[in-house]
C-alpha cells in the first residue's frame, strides 16, 4: 500500500467506525468530524488537514513487517487515530489552546461543554472501530487481547495528561519526572500503534516487543522535537499558536534544562512564578532559553531517542523487510521535523 492510498483507506475506515445518526443528534457527529478535517466551521463537507496520521501509518506497517496483511489492521489504525484525536480535543481544552492544525479548535467554536461531549463521544467511535477487527477475521480472542491493551494505552494517556498539567508553573519538576510524563502522554500510543499492529498482523513475542519498543522510543523523540516546536516552531507551519508551551508555562524539556543552569535559574524560576506571562515575558523567557543552549540539548535528547527506536527495529528478524524499511524511513523522516 501506498502512503498517499493508506491515508485515504484509513480515514475510510474511521468514517465506517460512526454509526448512523439520527437527524436530532447528527451535528454531535458532525462536531466530530469537524476535528478530523472532513467539515468547516458551518459543519458543512470539506477537506482540511487530517493530521500526520503517523500513527495509523505505523501500525499499518507494523502489521506488514510482521507478516500480515495491511488491511487486517486497518480497523486498528482508525482506532488508534480516533483516539489520537479524543485525546487532541480534550487536550486542547486542558491547554488552553485555540489553533489545531491551523483551525479554531472545538472548544473555542463550541464551547467548552460540547467540546467535552464532542471528545467523549470519539472515545467510545474510537473503540467502536476495533471491535470491527472481528469483522476482519481476526480470532476473537486476539481481538479481545488488543482491546485491552488499547485501554491500558488510552489510561495511560491519561495519567500522562495529569501529570502534564499537574507539572505546569511546579519548578522543582526533574528531566526524569518530565520522561515519566511524555512517555505516558504521547510515547504510549505511538508504541501501542507499532506493537499492536505487530500483533494484528500474527508477531512472535519477540517481534511485537520490539516493534513496541520501536514505537516507545520514537514516541519519545516526537514529543520532545515537539517541545521543540511548542517553543521555537513557526504557527504558519505547526497549525499552533506561537510559544504556546511558554504562555502555559509548561514544563518542557528546554525549561527544565534551562532551569539547571546555575547562573538563569533565577531569572526564569521569577518569570515562570508569575500566574499569567505578557508577551515581554515570554520574550524574555526566549532569551533565557536561547543563552542557555536549551534548545541544542533538547534536540540531542530527541537524537538519542530516535538512535534507540532504530536500534529496536534492527533487532528483529525476519519480518517483510521492505516494510521495516519504511518504518526505518518514517523515524528518520521526523528528525527535525517542522511540524
Ligand atoms: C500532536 O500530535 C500531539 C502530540 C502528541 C505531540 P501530532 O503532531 O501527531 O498531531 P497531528 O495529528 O499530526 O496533527
Ligand atoms: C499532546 O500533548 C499529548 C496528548 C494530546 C495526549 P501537547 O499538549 O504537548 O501537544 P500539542 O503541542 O498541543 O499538540
Ligand atoms: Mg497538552
Ligand atoms: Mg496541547
Amino acid at each position: 500500500m501506498l502512503t498517499t492510498n493508506s491515508r485515504i483507506r484509513i480515514q475510510d475506515a474511521m468514517r465506517s467506525a460512526f454509526p448512523a445518526a439520527e437527524q436530532r443528534v447528527a451535528r454531535f457527529y458532525q462536531m466530530q468530524e469537524y476535528q478530523l478535517g472532513w467539515r468547516n466551521e458551518q459543519l458543512q463537507p470539506a477537506s482540511y488537514d487530517p493530521g500526520k496520521l503517523l500513527r495509523p501509518l505505523l501500525a499499518l506497517l507494523a502489521c506488514r513487517a510482521a507478516g500480515g496483511q495491511p488491511e487486517q489492521a486497518l480497523p486498528l489504525a482508525a482506532g488508534i487515530q480516533l483516539i489520537h484525536d479524543f485525546s487532541l480535543i480534550h487536550d486542547d481544552i486542558e491547554d488552553n489552546s485555540d489553533t489545531r492544525r491551523g483551525r479554531p479548535t472545538v472548544w473555542t467554536i463550541w464551547g467548552l461543554a460540547q467540546g467535552i461531549n464532542t471528545g467523549d463521544g470519539m472515545f467510545v467511535v474510537a473503540h467502536l472501530a476495533l471491535h470491527q477487527l472481528a469483522e476482519r477475521g481476526l480470532p476473537a480472542e486476539v481481538v479481545l487481547e488488543v482491546l485491552k491493551r488499547f485501554d491500558q494505552t488510552i489510561l495511560t494517556i491519561c495519567e500522562g495528561q495529569f501529570l502534564d498539567i499537574s507539572f505546569e508553573g511546579d519548578l522543582s519538576i526533574s528531566e526524569a519526572d518530565y520522561l515519566a510524563m511524555i512517555s505516558r502522554k504521547t510515547a504510549a500510543l505511538v508504541a501501542a500503534a507499532a506493537g499492536l499492529g505487530a500483533i494484528v498482523g500474527g508477531a512472535d513475542q519477540a517481534t511485537a516487543t520490539a516493534l513496541f519498543d520501536f514505537g516507545q522510543h520514537m514516541g519519545l523523540a516526537f514529543q520532545i522535537q515537539d517541545d521543540v516546536l511548542g517553543i521555537w516552531g513557526d504557527p504558519e507551519v505547526t497549525g499552533k499558536p506561537f510559544a504556546a508551551d511558554l504562555y502555559r508555562r509548561k514544563l518542557s524539556l528546554p525549561v527544565i534544562h534551562a532551569l539547571a543552569s546555575s547562573d538563569q535559574r533565577a531569572a526564569l524560576a521569577e518569570l515562570y512564578r508569575q500566574s499569567e506571562l505578557s508577551d515581554a515575558d515570554v520574550q524574555q523567557v526566549l532569551n533565557i532559553l536561547n543563552g542557555t543552549g536549551s534548545r541544542g540539548y533538547t534536540e540531542g535528547v530527541a537524537a538519542h531517542h530516535h538512535q534507540r527506536s532504530l536500534n529496536a527495529l534492527a533487532s528483529v528478524a525476519g519480518g517483510d523487510q521492505s516494510a521495516l524499511a519504511e518504518l526505518r524511513s518514517i523515524s528518520e523522516g521526523l528528525v527535525g521535523r517542522r511540524r
